[in-house]
């Protein structure tokens, strides 16, 4: 009995301690969820945080701070270590200059750990004697290599500084004291706290080509810290597949719907929905998070700073997870394929020039995933792959005797053999 009683205390204890699902926590909040009550050190551990496959896992150091307290806190240092020094900058030489800073991670890294943290944050101090800075733009360069016109302390793009924000500048028609460019040494610091754009990548420095002109600047590593609350459904993401416009790079006349995508606040929240019903996807699709599309890397979509935390994460997510759901949905399926539809088996082709309404002549219109996302978040768009020139889909439209009721039928000469796995790969 007393081995059973072993077995059941480690069946307990496994998954309180192993959020990812592959032993590997998904970061330093789960490190020291897995020492409460006994000792933790500060140190290096490995972390992954979006689970087995995915991102691969990376190592960071794990820390507490005394002003985020019940927190196990991320550190992601750039090539200055844990505890960096100020960088020391000074004229005569080139008017601009910059500061890179590499942390050794891909972005895609960096990026997994910003998702799944509540809240991320990165310590800058910019201290200047006769050097006027934070004028020209950009101030410094996010993770994905864009432009950022604030500074610690000061909301994202506002071109201020932390004492513009508490209305104590230097001089008070200023928005930075290091813009102000006298013979006192002058001092703006603060937080960058905007987790969608850390860490910082580059800062440039700029006014040092007199001899009497100086810089110190100060960035600390990135700290992650918390976790997003799961939960409730935000925003949707509208996923459908269209004959693509002739000479357009919208969306011509609906194919097929898929269904809804809806995101919660969590990476792994997401629900979809057909109308009838809503349920996890990976209740649906277990290996949805996991399925690779052709395109890997997300667009570049730009979010503004007024675009909302749950916007931001259905634009940068819905373009590929509607490609995702379009392959788990279809790709086994050639355009002959039946396929139930309002209780009558039917080609899958068929249902698409049911749907589609239109005559699509040889050589027919190739098949593009369309997303859109919720009217709040404004965006859409068509993941269009350049795949084989070969016709895709053609339908002839009839008219009906007696009825003059038109009737597409789907020519299946024009593309017997059109494999939908061949458009999302
Ligand atoms: C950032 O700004 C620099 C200098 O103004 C410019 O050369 C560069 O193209 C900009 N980069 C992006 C991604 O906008
Ligand atoms: C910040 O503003 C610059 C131009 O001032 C722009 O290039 C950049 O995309 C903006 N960044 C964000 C995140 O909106
Ligand atoms: C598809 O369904 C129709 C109607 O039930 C049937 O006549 C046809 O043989 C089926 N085709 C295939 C390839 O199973």
């Amino acid at each position: 009995m007393a081995s059973l009683n072993i077995l059941l205390a480690i069946f307990f204890l496994i998954p309180a301690r192993c959020a990812a699902g592959n032993g590997v926590p998904r970061s330093c909040e789960d490190v020291l969820s897995h020492y409460s009550g006994t000792f933790f050190k500060e140190g290096v551990y490995t972390i992954d945080p979006d689970g087995a496959g995915g991102v691969g896992a990376f190592q960071v150091t794990c820390t507490t701070r005394d002003d985020l307290p019940g927190h196990g806190v991320t550190l992601v240092p750039h090539q200055g270590g844990i505890v960096p020094h100020s960088q020391y900058f000074k004229g005569p030489g080139a008017i601009s200059r910059s500061a890179a800073f590499d942390y050794r991670l891909t972005e895609e890294q960096l990026e997994s750990l910003t998702r799944i943290s509540g809240k991320c944050r990165q310590f800058v101090r910019f201290s200047c004697f006769e050097a006027s800075n934070f004028v020209l733009t950009p101030w410094w360069v996010s993770r994905q290599g864009w432009n950022m016109t604030n500074w610690g302390g000061a909301p994202t793009n506002s071109s201020k500084c932390a004492c513009a924000m508490k209305n104590n500048c230097d001089r008070s028609y200023r928005k930075c004291n290091c813009q102000i460019n006298d013979l006192v040494w002058r001092n703006d610091e603060g937080h960058l706290d905007d987790k969608r754009y850390l860490p910082v990548k580059k800062v440039h420095i700029r006014d040092l080509d007199d001899s009497n002109e100086e810089v110190y600047l100060m960035v600390k590593p990135m700290e992650c810290y918390g976790a997003l609350a799961s939960g409730s459904p935000t925003e949707k993401c509208l996923c459908s597949l269209h004959a693509e416009a002739k000479g357009s790079t919208k969306a011509g006349p609906l194919l097929f719907q898929l269904p809804d995508l809806i995101y919660g606040q969590g990476y792994y929240d997401v629900w979809i929905d057909d109308g009838n019903q809503k349920r996890k996807v990976t209740d649906v699709y277990p290996q949805f998070f996991y399925t690779k599309i052709r395109r890997q890397i997300l667009p570049s979509i730009t979010v503004s700073p007024v675009t909302s935390p749950e916007c931001t994460n259905v634009l940068q997510r819905c373009p590929v997870d509607c490609e995702r759901l379009a392959k788990l949905t279809l790709a086994t399926m050639r355009l002959t394929t039946n396929i139930t539809n309002g209780g009558v088996q039917k080609p899958l082709g068929q249902v698409m020039c049911e749907n589609v309404g239109v005559t699509i002549p040889p050589p027919g219109s190739r098949i593009v995933a369309f997303y859109k996302t919720a009217p709040a978040c404004g965006s859409s768009g068509s993941s269009t792959h350049v795949f084989s020139d070969n016709p895709t889909i053609c339908c002839n439209v009839f008219t009906l005797p007696f009825t003059n009721q038109a009737y597409n039928v789907f020519n299946e000469k024009c593309s017997p053999n059109m494999d939908i796995s061949a458009i999302f790969g």
